[in-house]
């Protein structure tokens, strides 16, 4: 007897629990704090925001954090500036180069092929026309020029300011100009060293050598 009294119960409850709920309709909340958020939402309409829109467009003239504007203009005159003045920022070292060849191998040697002669996957394919090759003559490509194409793009081949970093286009530059000088059949560029790029190291050590000529010639000697 006090079993089906239980019973009933847990009965009544049970059905309670789901006989109020109609699938047509949102359920209750109970704590509508965890599903609906104390914070405007990024596209939500508010009546504190002018035009009720809470998403702003930036003010004028301002620009992303971390974002660096590019001076050189997508035409022609912008083009030949840039290939003419702009300058690899980062040092010619082997890492940086192995760097280059990796993002190289990703995004450009599906067009431009790995020794850059303009027979990728996609012309042996037939898939794409009128790749150049890097030690074209006519083009005479410099490394300002290699990083404004990957800026903009040029006819065909597309813009890569989306897919890769200012530091990640100027990497692929290197690359791209070693391996225009290896189909020249120039001399090896070589590495920046340590030496080159710390000018206070260099120039300790040439106080050091200064120091040591003092004391004996022949010391120096060694050292040098
Ligand atoms: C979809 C194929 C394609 C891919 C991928 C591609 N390019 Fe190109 N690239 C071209 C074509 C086509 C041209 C010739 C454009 C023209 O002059 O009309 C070109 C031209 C160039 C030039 C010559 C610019 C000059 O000074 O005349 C350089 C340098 C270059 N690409 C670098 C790159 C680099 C670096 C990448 C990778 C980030 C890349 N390309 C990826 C198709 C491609």
């Amino acid at each position: 007897m006090k079993s089906l009294f239980r019973n009933s119960i847990f009965f009544i409850l049970a059905l309670s629990a789901v006989s109020c709920f109609d699938s047509s309709r949102p359920n209750y909340q109970y704590m509508p704090n965890m599903q609906e958020p104390v914070s405007y939402e990024p596209y939500g309409a508010y009546d504190v925001f002018v035009n009720q829109q809470e998403a702003k467009l930036p003010v004028e003239g301002t620009i992303p954090r971390g974002w660096e504007p590019y001076d050189y203009e997508n035409n022609p005159d912008g083009f030949s500036t840039a290939k003419t003045e702009l300058q690899n920022p980062l040092p010619y070292t082997e890492e940086n180069l192995n760097k280059g060849k990796a993002l190289y191998t990703i995004y450009c040697a599906v067009c431009h092929g790995d020794q850059g002669d303009g027979k990728g996957i996609l012309v042996q394919n037939e898939k794409i026309l009128g790749i150049p090759r890097y030690d074209d003559a006519g083009r005479a490509i410099t490394e300002g020029g290699v990083y404004h194409v990957q800026y903009y793009g040029l006819n065909a081949m597309g813009s890569y300011a989306s897919q890769t970093s200012i530091e990640e286009r100027w990497l692929i530059t290197h690359y791209v100009m070693k391996l225009k000088n290896d189909l020249e059949g120039g001399a090896e560029r070589e590495f920046e060293t340590e030496e080159d790029l710390i000018p206070a190291v260099n120039a300790d050590k040439q106080m050091e050598s200064k120091e040591t000529s003092t004391t004996g010639e022949e010391e120096n000697q060694i050292e040098e």
